[in-house]
């Protein structure tokens, strides 16, 4: 956006015998224009397709891990090298041996008897997803501050592993509720209580009370941890988990909204200064005007009906001067 391009509004209205007040009202449907859009521009929410868009690229990952896999048997995949940090799994199983078996132990998740996935395939893929240090990344929480890594579990259908972009299949835990032991909990500041908190596929957070210090309980699938308010845990503010969560990317962002914010200012307060000069200038025209007219009116009252350009001997008195002569 240049300043000419903000300037040419105005332009146009100088050109015309507007009032101050009709100018300033233009200027500031003009700024409501610019500002909104401003503010847009430097908070960007698009966190939750961003965990959307990674659950797809770490379904591909985790199925390029099953090659020839054994039904019932994890393997580890590798996640892509710009996510360092993420650790992921896939895990093939039959929808029958699920429902009647369950799985005993899958990394953290432990599935009980009952369990079922709508639509019905015949043979799934439930892909686990640790975020590591990617966690408050793609699961921000505002006001709370994570004790555990994200972790996550997504079903999938099995009928080609070779596919990307697969939907989710619908996970339900139909008689007990699926398991999440965490391996390594954060301690609790003294006086806060912990918090299960489970994100949905949508992206948005539900809280629950801990069964026991490290264990969650769901129905469903999706995202995974354990927090407690940020305001309790004020003592100990560099948390690992926490820190970095915002990439220098976002920061020079932030510093080109400045720099365009303070060119928008500065044009703004240029056009102010310009506007106000102008009133100024067309007051002191219309200032003008209105004392010639009160002359001229004064010149017909005293001369009369007589239409003589009498003025300028009207204006000097020569009498008053002789007067103070002694
Ligand atoms: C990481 O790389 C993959 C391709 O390997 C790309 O699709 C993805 O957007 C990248 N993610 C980030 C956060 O840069
Ligand atoms: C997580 O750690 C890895 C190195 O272990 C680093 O490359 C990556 O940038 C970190 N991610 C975040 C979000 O800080
Ligand atoms: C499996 O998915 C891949 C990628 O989408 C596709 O190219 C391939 O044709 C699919 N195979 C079958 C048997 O559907």
């Amino acid at each position: 956006m240049s300043a000419l391009n903000l300037y040419w509004p105005f332009h146009k209205a100088f050109k015309r015998p507007m009032g101050f007040i009709h100018q300033w009202m233009i200027l500031s449907a003009f700024l409501g224009v610019i500002f909104p859009h401003q503010s847009n521009s430097q908070s960007p929410n698009a966190s939750a397709t961003d965990a959307r868009s990674l659950d797809a690229l770490l379904q591909d990952y985790a199925y390029r891990g099953l090659v020839h896999p054994r039904t019932g048997v994890p393997y580890d995949g590798v996640a892509p090298s710009n996510l360092t940090g993420i650790k992921i799994a896939a895990l093939r199983l039959k929808s029958g041996s699920l429902y009647k078996r369950g799985v005993e132990g899958y990394k953290e998740f432990r599935l009980p008897p009952g369990v079922f996935v709508q639509p019905y395939v015949e043979r799934l893929v439930l892909v686990y997803q640790n975020l590591g240090n990617w966690s408050s990344f793609y699961y921000p929480l505002p006001g709370y501050t994570y004790l555990t890594p994200v972790l996550g579990l997504l079903a999938y259908d099995a009928a080609n592993l070779s596919a990307t972009n697969l939907p989710e299949l619908d996970l339900v835990a139909a008689q007990l509720p699926v398991s999440v032991g965490f391996s390594h909990v954060n301690p609790v500041p003294s006086g806060s209580i912990a918090k299960c908190v489970w994100f949905d596929l949508e992206g948005s957070a539900d809280f629950r009370v801990m069964e026991t210090r490290n264990n969650c309980l769901t129905f469903r699938q999706g995202h995974f941890s354990i927090v407690v308010n940020s305001s309790e845990v004020s003592s100990s503010p560099d948390h690992p988990i926490h820190a970095g969560s915002k990439s220098s990317k976002s920061k020079i962002w932030r510093v080109v909204g400045w720099i365009v914010e303070g060119v928008v200012v500065f044009v703004i307060l240029a056009v102010i200064v310009a506007l106000m000069r102008r009133h100024k200038k067309n007051q002191k025209l219309a200032q003008m005007e209105q004392f010639a007219d009160a002359q001229v009116s004064l010149q017909r009252i005293r001369v009369g009906n007589a239409q003589l350009p009498v003025a300028s001997e009207m204006r000097t008195q020569p009498v008053l001067e002789n007067d103070l002569v002694p």
